[in-house]
């Protein structure tokens, strides 16, 4: 039997380069090896965006068109929103009977996104159970593959702790899925941190080429080369880091070569770069643009995944039920 796949993404913003190398090109390849549900989590969106609900409403939209225009196909995989398969909200609840409370305490993230987001009351019932809900994402299609992040460790492992609680008490139902680590070339943003939306220095999905272009010509580079003839270090270099990501080997021995020897210019450089990174942009802005023409057709898309979605996950609520004895007929 083919192994099945969730996963899932928050809809707060759009997606940047780093979504595409570390999630979303793996995506668009277990298409054609494994049975996808792929899930635009609104309400995990909402268990720290809860004061700008409109802009989550919004996002849900705009992610779609990212996945779609990196190639995510409603043909091969099904794509959902979270809130329209109240399934998960039913299988969260009844997990919440079952999983003590210091078990999401101990989740690292729990503290840690507290920490990050002091603007922010993360104090909410809804906070502390969103690896709880996660869990639920997953398990609702007993999905034995979820194809994430590191940063996403330890809300697995939870999730398997959840399926195997469960079974023990009510007998086996769900499989421990499996976290597949994205082998996810660290990509760093336009001034040399890690890309992220909170930095401000990402290079959308959604952005024209020529603005991606502005953004690589004027990008931090290796700080000791201040003038043209200084030779630089490309593993210290943010622009080499891309390179790695999106170069073929013999434009990156070029660009190694010629930045410790100071026979390239660092413009020389990036030129070099975009040769290879403009063709994985450009398509995506064509579909996008294309896509973008048809919101009320993009909306029925993911209205239908979500309807098969729903029939999926019945099938599992209905098994839970039985086994937790809350399944009653005449
Ligand atoms: N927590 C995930 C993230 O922030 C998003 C997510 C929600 C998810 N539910 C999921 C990922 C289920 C994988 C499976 O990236
Ligand atoms: Fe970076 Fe290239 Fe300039 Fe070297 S030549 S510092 S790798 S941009």
């Amino acid at each position: 039997m083919k192994h099945r796949v969730f996963s899932g993404m928050r809809p707060t913003g759009r997606l940047h380069l780093g979504h595409l190398v570390g999630a979303l090109d793996n995506w668009v390849r277990m298409q054609d090896t494994h049975e996808c549900i792929f899930g635009i989590v609104d309400w995990h969106a909402l268990t720290s965006e809860y004061q700008d609900v409109e802009k989550v409403h919004r996002n849900v939209v705009e992610i779609a068109i990212d996945w779609f225009a990196a190639g995510l196909d409603p043909e091969k995989s099904i794509v959902m929103i979270q809130s329209q398969v109240p399934q998960h909200a039913e299988l969260h609840l009844l997990f919440s009977m079952i999983i003590p409370v210091p078990w999401l305490e101990r989740v690292p993230t729990y503290k840690e996104q507290q920490q990050q987001l002091k603007d922010k009351d993360l104090s909410t019932y809804g906070f502390l159970g969103y690896p709880l809900l996660q869990a639920a994402d997953i398990l609702v299609y007993k999905a034995d593959t979820v194809p994430v992040g590191e940063d996403q460790v330890s809300h697995i492992e939870l999730c398997r702790e959840v399926a195997r609680r469960f079974n023990n008490f009510y007998g086996p139902v769900f499989p421990e899925p499996q976290a597949e680590l994205t082998k996810a070339p660290k990509l760093p943003g336009t001034d040399g941190r890690k890309m992220s939306k909170s930095y401000g220095n990402e290079i959308q999905l959604s952005e024209d080429p020529n603005s991606v272009r502005q953004k690589v010509l004027t990008m931090v580079t290796d700080p000791a080369r201040v003038r043209r003839n200084d030779p630089g270090n490309p593993d210290l270099c943010p622009v080499f880091d891309l390179h790695r990501v999106f170069s073929d080997e013999e434009a990156q021995k070029w660009a190694a070569e010629g930045c410790r020897t100071a026979g390239i210019g660092c413009i020389d450089c990036k030129k070099r770069l975009l040769e290879a990174l403009i063709p994985v942009i450009e398509p995506l802005h064509t579909r996008r643009i294309a896509l973008e023409k048809d919101i009320p057709g993009l909306k029925e898309i993911l209205f239908e995944g979500s309807r098969k979605a729903r029939v999926l996950a019945e099938q599992t609520l209905d098994e839970v039920r039985q086994a937790m004895r809350i399944k009653y007929t005449r």
